[in-house]
């Protein structure tokens, strides 16, 4: 270690370069005030004899300090500390850092479980070990491969017009919405479409209705945006459209998963969608359908979108391809009236531009050449059988403990278990490697539904019998627990 007069010292065993240390000390050193404004540095030349190292890493460390505005050089008076630097950040009073009262009152984040396991009963996780991995890499090789220069530059801020195509076409069979290639913006999953449609259509301070219990990132959504939510009750036939009307009659928007409810699994009736339409238009709301996992149903085929029964242009359709293909991919879509894409591609473009092409290009191609309707068919057979599997466990295991919640569809199911701290439960699952999402964490106000949301995506029948009998005893556990206090 060598030292000069000015306290700027290097190490030469050090794996940070010589320049680095040379720039980093001076720079450390101006921040703390302990080099003032004005004050002259040695030049170069002293600096590097000083030290015993060559001049070229002191030119360099010199030429960034003097780029960044640490140091300044008048000709035939050398190089000092800037003179604007009058003041050490160090001595600044640190001030008032405020946040946004909208962020400000979001829930702590806390990093999702799913980042860390994927244990038996993950909610939202398709069978990742199911997906045809080798064909989705030799796409994306192939594609990577056909590369031009032309696809390195932004592109459609409404999303890669092949993929909308296919897109629009998908929706319009399969899930009876009217649409054209026009009206798709290809997002990053859902969660970005509710969070483009909660900016265009909601003002700051906006009532919009949620389902209670309901999906909590659409309420984070909101909650974000300084909307305030309103939860509203969702029963048998899905969200009470008349409660609804009696919490919040002139609310700007509903926010509803009409196809499959998540977390109960409830499909909403032809006669509470014809009233939410209703209102909609009598209010002038807008509706937002949240269609996540709509593929999949066993019992019967998918039901029709809302959208498909929308004639008044007020539902705003968000489909994923994180359930139908996997969560990583962050792809999604929203399908708009087409008098307000213009809108949706100005606040989307405010946000992130447009969305990236290889993922967008790759999926085009997995979809073009019918490897997404195969796997869609193959996963529908396989959720088929996990769901009937769950459910002949759940029957046997844990009759006159649980009801179960919702329709043979989509990836999980609810069961309600009245008077369980499902919360306390769900903690110590997880403490033995199960992962129970508590129902009532899914729920707004005093007094939430109690039981527990089990996905059967992830979980391979082979697993379930043991997990559900844990759950049994843990349920037991918990009641025996309750009544000893
Ligand atoms: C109700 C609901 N909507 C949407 C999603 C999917 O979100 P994304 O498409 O952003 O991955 C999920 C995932 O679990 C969900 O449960």
């Amino acid at each position: 270690m060598t030292t000069s007069p000015l306290l700027i010292s290097v190490d030469r065993r050090s794996r940070t370069p010589v320049f680095r240390q040379v720039y980093e000390t001076f720079r450390r050193r101006i921040l703390r005030g302990e080099l003032r404004a004005g004050e002259h540095v040695p030049s170069s030349r002293d600096l590097a004899r000083t030290l015993g190292i060559s001049r070229l890493p002191v030119l360099n460390a010199y030429a960034q300090l003097l780029a960044e505005g640490y140091f300044e050089t008048r000709r035939g008076d050398g190089t000092y500390v800037a003179p604007s630097l009058s003041r050490p950040a160090r001595l600044l009073p640190r001030g008032e850092r405020r946040i946004a009262a909208h962020a400000a009152a979001l829930p702590p984040y806390q990093r999702p479980v799913w980042a860390e396991m994927l244990g038996p009963f993950q909610i939202g996780q398709p069978d990742l070990h199911s997906f045809p991995i080798e064909i989705w890499s030799r796409l994306a090789a192939r594609d990577a491969r056909r590369t031009r220069v032309k696809a390195l530059q932004y592109g459609d801020p409404q999303g890669f017009a092949p993929l909308r195509e296919l897109v629009a076409q998908y929706v319009r069979l399969s899930r009876g919405v009217r649409c054209e290639a026009s009206q798709v913006l290809v997002t990053s999953g859902s969660q970005q479409g509710l969070d483009i449609a909660a900016r265009v259509l909601l003002d700051p301070g906006a009532e919009a209705w949620i389902e209670n219990p309901g999906y909590w990132l659409v309420r984070h959504a909101l909650q974000a945006h300084g909307c305030a939510d309103v939860p509203v009750p969702v029963d048998g036939e899905g969200l009470d459209v008349n409660a609804g009307v009696r919490l919040a009659r002139k609310a700007r928007a509903a926010f509803v998963a009409p196809s499959h409810q998540y977390p109960l699994g409830v499909t909403m009736s032809a006669a509470r969608r014809m009233q939410l339409l209703a209102w909609a238009q009598r209010e002038g709301a807008w509706i937002v359908e949240d269609d996540y996992d709509s593929e999949y149903r066993y019992d019967s085929r998918p039901i029709t979108a809302l959208h498909g029964l929308d004639d008044h242009a007020r539902v705003i359709y968000i489909g994923t391809f994180s359930k139908v293909m996997f969560p990583s991919l962050r792809l999604g879509y929203l399908i708009v009236p087409s008098d307000l894409v213009e809108r949706f591609l100005a606040v989307r473009q405010a946000m992130d531009l447009c969305p990236s092409h290889a993922v967008q290009s790759t999926m085009a191609e997995f979809m073009r050449e019918g490897h997404f309707a195969r796997h869609v068919r193959r996963m529908r057979a396989l959720y088929a059988s996990r769901r009937a599997a769950l459910a002949a466990f759940v029957e046997r295991e844990l009759s006159g403990r649980v009801t179960v919640m919702g329709d043979p569809a989509g990836m999980h199911i609810a069961l309600l278990a009245p008077g369980c701290d499902d919360g306390a439960i769900a903690a110590q699952a997880l403490r033995e490697g199960l992962l129970l999402s508590p129902l009532s964490a899914s729920c707004s106000g005093p007094s939430p539904l109690r039981g527990f949301v089990l996905g059967f995506g992830n979980t391979p029948t082979a697993r379930m019998e043991v997990a559900v009998k844990r759950l049994r005893k843990l349920i037991d556990e918990g009641s025996g627990a309750r009544q000893a206090h």
